[in-house]
C-alpha cells in the first residue's frame, strides 16, 4: 500500500528517553528531541513541537528554515559534514535531494507499513522505524532505520542502493544526531598498546572535532564513545549525549557545531578508495551508529550500554554469557613460546587446585610458530612442540573439570609459513609486487578471497572438532595498511571486515556454546561490531593493575564487567616493571572476568592460599556484578577512586576503593556510597584479604573496639583488627559517607554491602 509521508511524526518513549522523529513534507528525516523524556504528547502536541524547535531564518543564509536530518544534506541549507556523498564516473551524482517515499514501523516484534492519510502520528515505546528515501533523479534509493531499544539507546544505519544505470560511487556514509547547544563540553578517548582508552576532554567550539580510524581494526586509539555534554559532567552528574560506531574496520567519530546555532554527534565507516563503488542494483550499508542520552552523568551511558549488550539474544544478536563467568588461567605470560607439555600439565594441576575453572593455551603450539617471526596461517598442531599432539593436554586439563581454550590469529599470516609459500597471492597489497611494511613481523591474510576465508574457516572448524574446545582467544596484531586485494590492487578492509564477522558467525552456529574472546595486541578491537559477537574482550596486554584501574574504568564505558577479561599477574609487571601486592592486583581485577596470568610454579604458598580466597570471592559475587549496575565516582582530587556494582534491586552492592594516587590530603575525607537506597539499612563489610595493605590509619569505624568518642592511637605499628561490619543507614552511606582511611598509593580494600531487611 503507498504510504502519505507527508505529516509525519513519531514519539518513541523508552528508559527515560524520547526520540521525537519527524518527516513532515516527506523531508529528510530529521530529530525534533533526543533527549529525556517528553511525557505522553498528542499529535497537536508534536505539531506544536516542530514548530517550536524549527530555527529562525539566519541571515545571509538560505531562505528557509535549516533543517539538520538524520542524514545530512546541502539540499535543506546543510553545511557541515554530509551524511551521504558520492558520485558517477562522469562526475554527477554529488549533491543527493532524499525524500522519504515510505515508512514503516516494527514494534514488539510485529512490522507494519504506516496508513496512509490518518494517524500520521504515532506515540509508542521502543521500536525500530524503517523509512524509505529516494532520490529518483540521481538514482539512489535508502533504507533508513532508526531505533529506540529498551535500553533507551538510539541507534541509525542507513543502505544504499544504486538504482540508476551506471555505477555509482558511495564516498561517505555518515549518521548524525542533534545534540542541544548547552552541551559544552566534550570526551572521548586515545590511547595506545599498553595504555588502551586514555579519557581526552576539550571544550566544543565552532567547527568539527573528527575521529578518523583507518587501522582496519578498531584501535588502541580509538574514539571509543563520543561524548557530549553540559561543562563538567562526571559519573553521575551533567546533561550527556554520546555516539559509538559500531565497526572494527576504519570508521569515524566525530562531533560538529556550525555557526548557524546547530550541533551533532555522528559516525559511521570510513570508506577507503573505491570501496563504496556499486553496480547498478548493488547497495552499502553503514554499520550501526549507537546515541545515549543521560540526565544525570556518565554512569547511565555506561548502563544503557551494559543493558543493550546483557539483553543481546533479544534483539537479534547471538547467545550472551551466563552469569557464571568461568575463572579463567591464561597461559601468556607464564611461559610465552616456550611450551611444554609438562609445564603446562602442572600449571593445569594447580590452576584447578586453586579453583580456576577455564584453561587457555595461547600462542605458540602451531606450525613453526616457536617465536612471533614464523608459522602464522598455519593451524596445524607443531610435532616439534606438541610431539603427542595437544590431547594429552586437553585431556589433563578436562579431566580436572576445566574447560579448554585454544589461541588463534586467524586473520594474519607471517610471510615465513607454508600458507604463505603455498598462496602469496591471498596476502593483502597494494600490488602483486609489492608488500606492506611487515609489522611484528606479519602480514594480513585476506579473508575476502573465498577461498582463503574457507581455508581458514575450515582448518580452525578441524581443531574444534578433533578436541574438545569450549573457548577461542581470537587476535589480532597489526594495523591494515596498503590493505588491499593483491591481484588488482583494490582497497579491501570493508570486505575483510563483514568477512571476519562472518567467520564469527559460521564457527558459533557450527559449534554452539563456543565462546570467542576479542584480543587485539591487547584491546585495540573493542567496538559493538564485534561484541555483538564476542562473549569477552581482553582490556589490554598491560596487566599492571595502576594502568588497568584507568583501562578497566573507561573500559566499562561501553563494556559490561563480565566481557572484560581482568587477570591477576604476577607481582612484577612484564610491560611496566612495577611491582604491587597481591591484594592491589586482585582487588583491581575482581571487577571484571577473573583470570590469571602467572607462573604459578613461581608463587609461593602464601600467595596460593590468598589467590584462593580472591578466586571463592569472585565466584560468590559475579552473579551480583555480572547483573548489577556499575557506579564510579572519585575522592581527594582524584587519589582515590570509588568503583561499584548494585544489583537493581538495591540490596547488595560491592565496591572497590582504589588509591591510584597520592592525595594532597590525607584522609581524603568521606566514601560516598553512590547508587544505594537512602530509605533501607545496610549491614557494611570491610574486605581486605591477605595482609593489611602497609601505611594504612583505619578511622574509628573500621577498627574492632574502638569507640570514636575517645579514639586515640593505639601503640605499635601492627594492623589493627577490623570489624566485622558496621550497619547504617543507607541514607548515611550515600549522603555523608564512611570516613576514608589514610591509604597508602597503589592499594585497594572492598566494601561489600547487603541490605538489612527488606524493601521498605
Ligand atoms: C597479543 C595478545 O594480546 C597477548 O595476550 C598474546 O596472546 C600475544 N598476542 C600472543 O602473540
Amino acid at each position: 500500500m503507498p504510504t502519505d509521508p507527508t505529516t509525519r511524526r513519531l514519539h518513541l518513549r523508552a528508559a527515560g528517553v524520547s526520540l521525537v522523529l519527524d518527516t513532515t513534507g516527506g523531508r529528510v528525516p530529521a530529530i525534533l528531541h533526543w533527549g529525556a523524556d517528553l511525557g505522553p504528547l498528542t499529535g497537536t502536541d508534536l505539531a506544536t513541537l516542530l514548530a517550536a524547535v524549527t530555527p529562525a531564518i539566519s541571515s545571509n543564509g538560505p531562505d528557509v528554515p535549516l533543517r539538520t536530518g538524520i542524514l545530512p544534506q546541502s539540499a535543506d541549507g546543510w553545511l557541515g559534514r554530509p551524511g551521504l556523498t558520492g558520485s558517477r564516473d562522469d562526475g554527477s551524482g554529488t549533491a543527493p535531494r532524499l525524500t522519504v517515499t515510505g515508512v514503516r514501523i516494527t514494534e514488539q516484534g510485529t512490522e507494519r507499513t504506516l496508513p496512509a492519510g490518518e494517524g500520521t502520528d504515532l506515540e509508542t515505546g521502543p521500536a525500530l522505524v524503517m523509512l524509505d528515501l529516494a532520490d529518483e533523479l540521481l538514482g539512489l534509493a535508502v533504507r533508513l532505520d532508526v531505533e529506540l531499544l529498551p535500553s533507551g539507546l538510539v541507534r541509525v544505519r542507513a543502505e544504499v542502493t544504486n538504482t540508476g544505470d551506471t555505477a555509482y560511487t558511495v564516498h561517505q556514509l555518515t549518521p548524525a544526531l542533534p545534540v542541544p547547544l548547552d552541551a559544552d563540553e566534550l570526551l572521548d578517548f586515545g590511547g595506545r598498546w599498553t595504555k588502551e582508552r586514555t579519557p581526552q576532554r576539550r571544550a566544543m567550539v565552532t567547527g568539527t572535532h573528527l575521529r578518523e580510524n583507518r587501522r582496519g581494526r578498531t584501535g588502541a586509539d580509538a574514539a571509543h564513545l563520543l561524548h557530549l555534554g553540559t561543562s563538567g559532567f562526571d559519573f553521575a552528574t551533567g546533561e550527556i549525549w554520546a555516539v559509538h560506531t559500531a565497526f572494527s574496520g576504519n570508521h569515524t567519530h566525530h562531533a560538529e557545531r556550525l555557526s548557524a546555532g546547530v550541533q551533532v554527534i555522528g559516525g559511521g565507516e570510513l570508506l577507503l578508495p573505491g570501496e563504496g563503488r556499486l553496480a547498478p542494483g548493488a547497495a552499502i550499508a553503514s554499520p550501526w551508529l549507537y546515541g545515549a542520552h543521560s540526565a544525570a552523568g556518565l554512569d547511565t551511558i555506561a548502563r544503557r550500554f551494559h543493558a543493550h549488550l546483557r539483553d543481546r539474544e533479544t534483539h537479534g544478536g547471538l547467545p550472551y554469557p551466563g552469569t557464571d563467568r568461568p575463572v579463567t588461567l591464561n597461559v601468556w605470560e607464564a611461559v610465552y613460546f616456550d611450551h611444554d607439555l609438562s609445564v603446562l600439565s602442572e600449571l593445569a594441576d594447580r590452576a584447578a587446585e586453586l579453583g580456576v575453572e577455564r584453561f587457555v593455551l595461547d600462542d605458540g603450539w602451531f606450525g613453526s610458530r616457536r617465536d612471533d617471526t614464523s608459522g602464522l596461517g598455519d593451524w596445524t598442531v607443531s610435532e616439534e612442540a606438541w610431539p603427542g599432539g595437544l590431547a594429552p593436554l586437553v585431556e589433563r586439563v578436562t579431566g580436572h573439570g576445566m574447560q579448554f581454550g585454544l589461541w588463534f590469529e586467524p586473520e594474519m599470516i607471517n610471510e615465513d609459513s607454508d600458507l604463505a609459500r603455498a598462496h602469496p597471492e591471498w596476502i593483502m597489497a597494494p600490488g602483486p609486487d609489492r608488500m606492506p611494511l611487515p609489522a611484528r613481523h606479519q602480514q594480513v591474510l585476506n579473508l575476502t578471497i573465498p577461498e582463503a576465508w574457507q581455508h581458514v574457516h575450515d582448518a580452525i572448524d578441524a581443531l574444534l572438532t578433533e578436541h574438545d574446545i569450549a573457548y577461542i582467544k581470537w587476535d589480532h596484531n597489526r594495523d591494515l595498511v596498503e590493505a588491499a586485494t593483491r591481484a588488482t590492487g583494490a582497497a579491501a578492509v570493508h570486505e575483510q571486515t563483514l568477512a571476519v564477522y562472518r567467520l564469527w558467525d559460521s564457527l558459533k552456529a557450527a559449534h554452539p556454546g563456543l565462546e570467542i574472546e576479542s584480543c587485539s595486541s591487547g584491546g585495540a578491537r573493542v567496538d559493538l561490531g564485534i561484541l555483538e559477537r564476542a562473549d569477552r574482550i581482553w582490556v589490554s596486554d598491560c596487566i599492571d593493575p595502576l594502568e588497568r584501574a584507568t583501562m578497566n574504568r573507561w573500559t566499562s564505558q561501553l563494556v559490561p564487567l563480565e566481557l572484560m577479561g581482568s587477570h591477576i599477574a604476577s607481582g612484577g609487571s612484564h610491560t611496566t616493571g612495577r611491582l604491587h601486592s597481591l591484594s592491589f592486583r586482585a582487588a583491581s581485577a575482581i571487577l571484571g572476568h577473573l583470570g590469571i596470568e602467572w607462573d604459578l610454579r613461581r608463587a609461593t604458598e602464601e600467595e596460593l592460599a590468598e589467590l584462593r580466597t580472591w578466586i571463592a570471592l569472585y565466584k560468590e559475587q559475579r552473579e551480583l556484578l555480572f547483573t548489577g549496575d556499575l557506579v564510579r565516582a572519585d575522592r581527594g582530587q582524584d587519589a582515590v577512586w570509588i568503583t561499584g556494582v548494585l544489583s537493581p534491586e538495591r540490596d547488595r552492592a560491592l565496591y572497590t576503593v582504589t588509591a591510584v594516587g597520592t592525595p594532597d590530603i590525607a584522609p581524603v575525607g568521606a566514601l560516598r556510597l553512590p547508587g544505594l537506597d537512602p530509605r533501607r539499612r545496610y549491614r557494611v563489610r570491610p574486605l581486605v584479604l591477605g595482609p593489611q595493605p602497609t601505611g594504612y590509619v583505619w578511622p574509628a569505624w573500621a577498627r574492632e573496639g574502638a569507640d570514636p568518642a575517645t579514639d586515640a592511637k593505639g601503640a605499635g605499628y601492627g594492623p589493627p583488627a577490623l570489624v566485622d561490619h558496621l550497619d547504617v543507614p543507607g541514607a548515611v552511606l550515600l549522603r555523608t559517607g564512611l570516613a576514608a582511611p589514610v591509604m597508602a598509593p597503589e592499594t585497594a580494600f572492598l566494601l561489600e554491602v547487603t541490605a538489612l531487611a527488606d524493601r521498605p
